[in-house]
C-alpha cells in the first residue's frame, strides 16, 4: 500500500502523459536509502504497463560496477534480442554493428569483430539512441534504471549522453539514485537537463508523522510512535525496520531516539535491528545468506550454496528459512534471489567479517571461472580475494582491463590498478608492471585524467629504463643479439601501448649498441672488478641508492646512523672508482640486472 506522496504521483502521471504525446521525457527520483524511490519507480512502471507501454527496467548493483554498460545491457538485452531482424537492419549497418558489439543477445551478429577503438563509445551512444527511437516507433517506451548510484561508469556516460540528446518520440527515461553516492557526471548532466527543462528531478523527502502512522498500520502507543518517527527521520524503510525490531523485542534507546539523525547514515537502531536478525540465524543458514551477499544481487542459489560449502540437502531448508524470514526474496528467474533491501544486503555483507568474505570471494572467483563467466564478471571477486604476487590473479585483472579498455576507460583503470597493486614491487613482475603501467596510463588519459596518465607513463618510463639498461650487460659481454632481443621486446611493448618515448629510447639504445661499446665495456670491467669487492652491506646500500633513497632514508631503513651510511657510501665510491651517487646507481642497476638475467659480466678483453 502506497502512503502519501500525492504531489509526486501527480507529477509522475503528468510525465507519462507528456511522453505518450510524443515528447521525450526524463524523470529522476532522488533521495536517501529507503526513502521510497524504487516504490515510486515501480508504481509508475506498473501504470505504464497497464496503459500498454513497453517497459524495460534494470537495477544497478554495487558489485557489478565494473561490468561495462551492465545496467543498460540488463535493461535492453532481452528487448534487443527479440527485435525482428528487419527492424534491427533498418537502424543502419553502423548502428547495428555497434549494438552487436555490446549486447550479448546480438553477439552472433558481430561476426567476431574486435571491440573497437575509444571513439566507438560515442558511436555506441548514438546507436542506443536510435534503438530507443525504433522501439518507441510502435509503442511508447519507458526505461526505468534504478540504483544508478551503483551503475558502472560506462552506463552513467550513456545515461548522461541521452540526457543531453534525448531520443525523439514517446520515450520516458526514469532514473533513481541516492545523491550522496551518485557519479558527478550523472548529477551534472541532470542538473543541466533540468535547467533546460528537458528533465524533472523529484527529490523525495521524509513522510509526515501522520503518513508514518498510516504506514505502520495500527500504531502502538503514542510515545513509541513518536520515538519511531524521530529515529527513522520519516524514512519509510527505517520506520518499517524499527517497527519490526520493536515487535521482536529490540527496543529503541530513548536517549538515542531523541538525538537528531544526521546525513544519510543508517540509524544505529536500524543497523542493530538487521544485525540482530542475522546473528540469530543458525550457522548454515547464516553462511548461505553471507554467500548471497558476497555474490551480489540477484544471486544464484546453487552458486551461493557452493560458496557456503553446504550440500544441497542442507542448503534447501536454509533457503526456505531465509525466504520465510523475508531476509531474501525470489526473483522472476528461478533459483535467483534478492535481498529484502540493499541496506539489508550491506549489513549482511558487513557481518560476515573480513576473513570469511575473502575466502568466499576466492571461492566465487574459482567457481565463476570454472563455469566460463567473462573475466569482467570474475574480476570483482579476484580483486577482493587475491594476495600480492598471485600471477593468475594479476593476469586475470589485466585481461579484464584490456576487455574494458576500448569501451569503458574508467573500468579499465580500476582493473589495471588492482593488478598493479598485486605486483607490489616484486622483481619477477617487472615486465608485467611496465605493460600494466603503460596500459593504465593510456586508460587514464582516455578517461580525461591527463596528469595521472602522465605520472603513470613516467613510472613506466623509469621501469623501462631499467629494462633498457638490462640490454647493456649482454651488450658489453659481446652478446649483441641477446641485447637486441631485449630492446626489440621493449620496443614492441611500448609500440603496442603507444608509449613513444620508451620506444624511442629503446631504438636509440639499439643504435648505440656498437658505438657505446667502449664505455659500456669500461663499465663492465668496473662491474666485474668492483661489485664483487663490495661487502654485502655495501651492496645493500648501493641498491638503495639505485632506488633513489637519500642517506637519511637509507639510515632509517637499515636502523643505522646517517654517519654510518655516509662512511659506507664513501667506501663504495672508492671501490667502484666513481665520483657520484648517480654513477653508483647506474653501475648497481646494470649489475643487478645482469645478475637477474643470469649473466656474469665478462672481463674486457
Ligand atoms: N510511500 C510509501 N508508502 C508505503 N511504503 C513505502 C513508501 N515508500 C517506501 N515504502 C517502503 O519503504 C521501503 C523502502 O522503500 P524503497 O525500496 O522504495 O526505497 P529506496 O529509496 O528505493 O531505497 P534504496 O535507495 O535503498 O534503493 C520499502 O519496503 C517500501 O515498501
Ligand atoms: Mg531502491
Amino acid at each position: 500500500m502506497l502512503v502519501g506522496r500525492l504531489p509526486e504521483l501527480r507529477r509522475l502521471r503528468a510525465a507519462l502523459e507528456r511522453a505518450r504525446s510524443g515528447r521525450p521525457g526524463v524523470l529522476a527520483l532522488v533521495g536517501e536509502a529507503g526513502i521510497g524511490k524504487t516504490t515510486l519507480l515501480e508504481w509508475l512502471l506498473g501504470r505504464a504497463t497497464a496503459h500498454g507501454w513497453r517497459v524495460v527496467a534494470a537495477r544497478a548493483a554495487h558489485h557489478e560496477r565494473e561490468f561495462a554498460f551492465g545496467t543498460w545491457i540488463q535493461a535492453l538485452d532481452d528487448c534487443v534480442g527479440k527485435l525482428p531482424a528487419e527492424r534491427l537492419t533498418a537502424l543502419g549497418g553502423q548502428h547495428e554493428a555497434e549494438l552487436a558489439m555490446v549486447f550479448p543477445s546480438l553477439a552472433h551478429r558481430s561476426r567476431g569483430r574486435a571491440v573497437g577503438v575509444p571513439a566507438e563509445r560515442h558511436r555506441f551512444h548514438f546507436a542506443v539512441r536510435a534503438l530507443l527511437e525504433e522501439l518507441a516507433a510502435d509503442r511508447p517506451t519507458a526505461v526505468g534504471l534504478d540504483d544508478l548510484h551503483w551503475a558502472d561508469p560506462a552506463s552513467i556516460e550513456l545515461a548522461a549522453h541521452l540526457l543531453r540528446r534525448p531520443p525523439g518520440g514517446p520515450v520516458l527515461l526514469l532514473l533513481a539514485y541516492r545523491p550522496t553516492y551518485a557519479a558527478p557526471l550523472l548529477r551534472d548532466a541532470l542538473a543541466s537537463a533540468s535547467r533546460e527543462q528537458r528533465a524533472q528531478v523529484l527529490e523525495l523527502g521524509p513522510l509526515s508523522a501522520s503518513e508514518a502512522d498510516e504506514l505502520l498500520g495500527s500504531p502502538p502507543d503514542a510515545k513509541l510512535r513518536l520515538a519511531l518517527y524521530r529515529e527513522s527521520g520519516g524514512n519509510p524503510f527505517y520506520l518499517k525496520e524499527l517497527a519490526r525490531g520493536e515487535a521482536r523485542g529490540i527496543h529503541l534507546d530513548p536517549a538515542h531516539a531523541s538525538a537528531p539523525r544526521t546525513g544519510a547514515e543508517l540509524p544505529a537502531a536500524v543497523r542493530a535491528s538487521v544485525e540482530q536478525e542475522i546473528a540469530a540465524l543458525p550457522a548454515g543458514v547464516k553462511k548461505l545468506l553471507w554467500a548471497g551477499a558476497v555474490l551480489g544481487e540477484p544471486f544464484d542459489f546453487d552458486l551461493a550454496a557452493e560458496i557456503a560449502e553446504l550440500a544441497v540437502a542442507a542448503a534447501l531448508p536454509a533457503l526456505d528459512e531465509l525466504v520465510g524470514l523475508e531476509l531474501i526474496t525470489g526473483t522472476s528467474s528461478a533459483r535467483r534471489y534478492g535481498f529484502r533491501h540493499p541496506v539489508v544486503r550491506a549489513a549482511v555483507y558487513e557481518s560476515a567479517g573480513e576473513g570469511w568474505r575473502r575466502h568466499a570471494h576466492a571461492r566465487a572467483a574459482a567457481l565463476l571461472l570454472n563455469r566460463g563467466f567473462a573475466q569482467e564478471a570474475v574480476a570483482p571477486h579476484v580483486e577482493r580475494s587475491a594476495g600480492v604476487g598471485d600471477r593468475e590473479a594479476i593476469e586475470l585483472l589485466r585481461a579484464a582491463g584490456d576487455a574494458a579498455a576500448a569501451r569503458a576507460a574508467q573500468t579499465a583503470v580500476r582493473w589495471y590498478e588492482a593488478a598493479l597493486g598485486l605486483t607490489a614491487d616484486i622483481d619477477a613482475f617487472r615486465d608485467l608492471r611496465i605493460a600494466l603501467l603503460l596500459a593504465l596510463s593510456s586508460a587514464l588519459s582516455e578517461h580525461g585524467m591527463l596528469d595521472e596518465g602522465r605520472e603513470r607513463l613516467a613510472e613506466a618510463v623509469d621501469a623501462a629504463k631499467t629494462k633498457i639498461l638490462a640490454a647493456r650487460a649482454p651488450g658489453a659481454a659481446g652478446e649483441r643479439d641477446h641485447a637486441r632481443r631485449i630492446l626489440t621486446g621493449v620496443q614492441a611493448d611500448a609500440g603496442r601501448w603507444g608509449a613513444l618515448r620508451v620506444a624511442r629510447m629503446a631504438a636509440e639504445e639499439a643504435q648505440h649498441l656498437d658505438g657505446a661499446k667502449v664505455s659500456i665495456r669500461a663499465a663492465g670491467g668496473r662491474l666485474s672488478n668492483g661489485m664483487p669487492a663490495l661487502t654485502a652491506r655495501e651492496r645493500e646500500i648501493a641498491a638503495l641508492i639505485a632506488r633513489g633513497l637519500t642517506n637519511r632514508q637509507i639510515a632509517r631503513q637499515l636502523f643505522v646512523s646517517v654517519r654510518t651510511v655516509e662512511a659506507h657510501v664513501s667506501r663504495i665510491l672508492d671501490k667502484l672508482s666513481v665520483r657520484s651517487r648517480s654513477a653508483i646507481a647506474t653501475l648497481t642497476t646494470t649489475s643487478l640486472v645482469a645478475a637477474n638475467l643470469g649473466l656474469a659480466p665478462r672481463r674486457c678483453e
